[in-house]
């Protein structure tokens, strides 16, 4: 549900994995959209021979589309990919609830709104997960997966096995702003916007990162693929949740007064001492 640039990249991978894919937007031309930019990626994959125009096609017949919600009525799960508002996502799992089969897991690709207020706008929360596809979706290999409060250990395990089926890892992050990658990468990428407030370079800041610290982007690089709307959600979200953060954090300030150091020390977040 949503078939802007991440929903048509989650359209594309599962296809691959022969699913067969409904993707539903409210606008036509969207849709349109969605269809022509998997053709254009798969019609990459072949033109580089790693798929052939025979399972190009065999893909995009997977692949059906529609502007009525209804289309979800027999489906075995919903991802949902609409934009970052809360309303607008309480609005859809209702929506849905009212409409899928009561087997029907209901998944959200939010990046950083809290699982659990979309789950408790249903009356199947137990069907409720956070499924969080990264951005270029056909390239990205971790997805996070999210229980809300009251997710069942069967549809976090049945997410992951899913997650698994596209080629992908799962990985696990609990119910709180930002979950682990919007958390850490906003804050990141916010702390480059001050760097370029200071006076830095765009393009410095980005080659900084990039050749000093081997990320494979700057984060400026990264907030323009990601969408600054995106990120600005993000950090907005974080904010109301978390206020002032950038001090010292007390399981720093613990770290350091008990020596636990890293690597030079033998243990800091991990373990480095020797097996005796
Ligand atoms: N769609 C499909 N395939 C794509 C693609 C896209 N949009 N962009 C790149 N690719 C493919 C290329 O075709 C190429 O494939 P082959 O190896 O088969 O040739 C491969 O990816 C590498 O691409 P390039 O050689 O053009 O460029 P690169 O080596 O610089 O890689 C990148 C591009 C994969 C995007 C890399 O720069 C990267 O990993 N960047 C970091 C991305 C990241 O951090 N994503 C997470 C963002 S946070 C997020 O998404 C969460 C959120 O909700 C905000």
């Amino acid at each position: 549900m949503g078939a802007g640039v991440i929903g048509s990249g989650i359209a594309q991978v599962t296809a691959q994995a022969r699913y067969e894919v409904m993707v539903m937007d409210i606008e036509e031309e969207v849709l349109r959209r969605a269809l022509g930019s998997i053709d254009k990626s798969l019609s990459k994959k072949v033109s580089k021979g790693s798929i052939s125009e025979d399972k190009k096609q065999e893909i995009l017949s997977h692949i059906t589309t529609t502007t009525d919600i209804n289309g979800a009525k027999s489906a075995d799960l919903v991802i949902e990919a609409i934009p970052e508002v809360m309303e607008l996502k309480v609005k859809a799992f209702k929506e849905l609830d009212a409409i899928c089969p009561k087997h029907t897991i209901l998944a959200s690709n939010t990046s950083s709104l809290p699982i659990s207020a979309m789950a408790s706008a249903t009356k199947r929360q137990p069907k409720v997960v956070g499924i969080h596809f990264m951005n270029p979706v056909p390239v990205m290999k971790g997805v996070e997966i999210i229980a809300g409060r009251h997710t069942s250990n069967e549809t976090l395990q049945t997410s992951k096995d899913f997650v698994r089926s596209l080629g992908k890892e799962p990985c696990e992050a609990v119910d709180y702003a930002g979950f682990i990658v919007s958390r850490i990468l906003d804050a990141m990428m916010n702390e480059a916007f001050y760097c370029v407030m200071d006076g830095n370079k765009p393009e410095e800041v980005d080659r900084t990162i990039r050749t000093c610290c081997n990320f494979p982007m700057g984060p400026l690089e990264l907030c323009d693929l990601a969408g600054a709307d995106i990120v600005y959600q993000g950090l907005e979200t974080m904010r109301k949740e978390f206020g002032d953060r950038l001090y010292p954090a007390p399981l720093l300030v613990s770290m350091v007064r008990a020596g636990d150091l890293g690597r030079k020390t033998g243990r800091g977040f991990y373990n480095y001492a020797k097996e005796a």
